[in-house]
């Protein structure tokens, strides 16, 4: 499967055809139902509307939809005082999108982090499946790691052994001092200039990294979804296709299933300035 990704304010038709004229079978949709502020909630009519809209264009254009519970505000540095919340949103989300097309995906929470540490997170996932499960019994669930959705807390991960419906998600940046140069928000910045030259050391890594995911989810039974990795535009265009692509293959010789963060934003894969692919980024995805 392979993917490319969306912000919600985006959903122009042309983009999501040129997404799926290039080769896509799949979107991820970063939603805030959580809202943009804390104490703010996004779970109103007018914005489901929109997000019924967007899973629309994405099934009108063969593309899977991934309705990702994205920038929920507050969950990571307080936990608790937003438990109740995040558990109430998906109460609601879930019941109404309940009947959209039973292709579309639904993921939890991307990047817990911060205070949401692994046996908190895996708390709140455990009480959030059971109650998206009330409404959607048969829908396929992305469910991720701790620590910003590490392949290296897959190990911490608990879910309910019965429930083999779900897609178990991982983000990869490494290395971050490649990936996230320039970006700004990260605290302290990492410097720019920074090459990736794919040596056999550079790659060892990579290779070291989807190895362990691999290996985890043959242990487990699961199936793997690489819902982000990309490098940052402040790198070198060259680097970043390198990287890139030895992502995309690392992930396809172990079967697991990816997604390039993102469209066309800081890491984008698509120039919307010129309404044109970043040609040698989108070689680097699709190899046609
Ligand atoms: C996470 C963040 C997003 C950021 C990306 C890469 O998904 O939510 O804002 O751009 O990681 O750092």
């Amino acid at each position: 499967m392979e993917g490319a990704l969306l912000w919600d304010e985006d959903h122009k038709e042309q983009y999501f055809k040129a997404v799926c004229d290039a080769g896509f079978d799949h979107v991820r949709l970063p939603l805030q139902f959580g809202g943009r502020k804390e104490d703010e909630t996004n779970l109103t009519e007018e914005y489901f509307q929109a997000v019924e809209g967007l899973i629309e264009i994405s099934l009108r254009h063969g593309l899977i939809p991934v309705v990702d519970m994205h920038g929920y505000q507050g969950i990571n540095k307080d936990p608790y005082r937003f438990k109740s919340d995040f558990l109430h949103a998906w109460e609601v989300v879930a019941d109404r999108f309940k009947d959209c097309d039973g292709r579309v995906l639904f993921e939890v929470l991307n990047e817990p982090s911060e205070e949401l540490t692994a046996d908190i997170w895996n708390e709140f996932l455990n009480e959030a499946l059971p109650i998206i499960r009330k409404s959607n019994p048969d829908r396929t669930l992305v469910v991720g790691t701790a620590c910003c959705n590490t392949i290296e807390n897959l190990q911490n991960l608990v879910i309910p052994e019965d429930d083999r419906n779900l897609l178990i998600t991982v983000h990869d940046y490494t290395p971050m001092e490649f990936t996230h140069q320039g970006a700004n928000w990260c605290d302290p910045p990492f410097p720019k200039n920074i090459a990736w030259t794919g040596s056999p050391e550079e790659k060892q890594v990579l290779i070291d990294h989807l190895d362990l995911a691999a290996a985890w989810a043959k242990e487990h039974d699961r199936k793997l979804w690489l819902g982000e990795f990309g490098a940052f535009g402040e790198g070198e265009m060259t680097c970043r296709c390198n990287w890139t692509s030895f992502m995309v293959q690392l992930c396809e010789e172990r079967d697991i299933a990816w997604c390039y963060w993102e469209f066309y934003y800081g890491f984008g894969a698509y120039d919307v300035a010129n309404d044109c692919w970043q040609q040698p980024l989108l070689n680097a995805l699709i190899s046609k």
